[in-house]
């Protein structure tokens, strides 16, 4: 039985096979990345990489991703991330679970790290398939960033964008242009204070784009790979309720560790 902001160390099929149907309203999904024994990972390390053969990698993935299908409640959503070695394949099976028509997006991660590529093109990205319980249904809230790029673009006495048009002035949404599915946000340095030492954290401002496009406060967020906790830690600032897991004691501790120190913010903001 989960206890509310505790964290369960051991096997997440055992583990998400306990809650009831219906248990979460968001869960994101970060599981070991697919490495075959030639190829390595996007990062250029096997740290927490599957390398366990494809046929038993998809058949790992799909019980856990039956079992997520059934813990979301009917507002849900699932995110998958995954790297180019996997993703086709897996998405695949997602279509299966979920039905190709609750698809709703495949959001490329883009982000800039080191090394150099010299016989194919750098690999600087990795995918998040997005996945609706029952599409129409689910929760999803437009988020805005960066600048306009339309020419002729001016702004009035409040500082209020628009574009003056044959017919009158045509004005945009000053919180700047609806996020779109190539996100570029900063891989987290070697150095970057929000590192824990877990060998693959995501960086947290991913997770908060995850979480206040597809949750509301109050909502249950569930991270069954939970690594570090970044989602947890993510899900509770915003006011979230948070279920985690993860098969590794040091995770846990780590993530735990990490889930108590957070205060939650005031939750006037989504
Ligand atoms: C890619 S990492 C997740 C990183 C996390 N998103 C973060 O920001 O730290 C994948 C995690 O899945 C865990 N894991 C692998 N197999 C598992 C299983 N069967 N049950 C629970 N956790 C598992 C690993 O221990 C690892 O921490």
């Amino acid at each position: 039985m989960a206890q509310p902001g505790r964290l369960h160390r051991g096997d997440n099929l055992d583990y998400m096979s306990t809650l009831p149907a219906g248990s979460c309203d968001l869960i994101y999904a970060d599981p070991p990345f697919f490495a075959d024994h030639r190829s390595r990972n996007s990062r250029g390390c096997f740290a927490d990489a599957w390398t366990g053969g494809m046929d038993a990698y998809l058949a790992f993935l799909r019980a856990r991703l039956e079992q997520m299908h059934r813990l979301l409640g009917e507002r849900g959503s699932l995110y998958v991330h995954l790297d180019c070695h996997a993703v086709h394949y897996v998405k695949v099976i997602l279509d299966e679970v979920f039905g190709r028509r609750n698809f709703l997006n495949e959001i490329v991660w883009h982000y800039r790290t080191g090394g150099v590529a010299r016989r194919w093109f750098g690999r600087k990205h990795d995918t998040l398939l997005l996945y609706a319980k029952k599409r129409g249904s689910h929760t999803f809230h437009v988020l805005r960033e960066g600048r306009y790029r339309t020419d002729g673009l001016r702004y009035d006495e409040q500082d209020r964008p628009f574009k003056q048009t044959r017919g009158g002035r045509l004005y945009f949404n000053p919180d700047g242009p609806a996020m779109t599915d190539v996100w570029d946000v900063p891989f987290l340095s070697t150095v970057s204070l929000e590192r824990t030492g877990w060998p693959s954290q995501k960086p947290e401002a991913l997770l908060e784009r995850v979480i206040l496009a597809s949750s509301d406060p109050g909502d249950t967020v569930g991270d069954f790979f939970c690594g570090s906790g970044t989602t947890l830690v993510v899900a509770k600032r915003h006011g979230r309720e948070v279920l985690g897991c993860d098969v590794a004691p040091e995770a846990v501790r780590i993530a735990q560790d990490r889930l108590d120190r957070v205060l939650p913010l005031c939750t006037a903001r989504t």
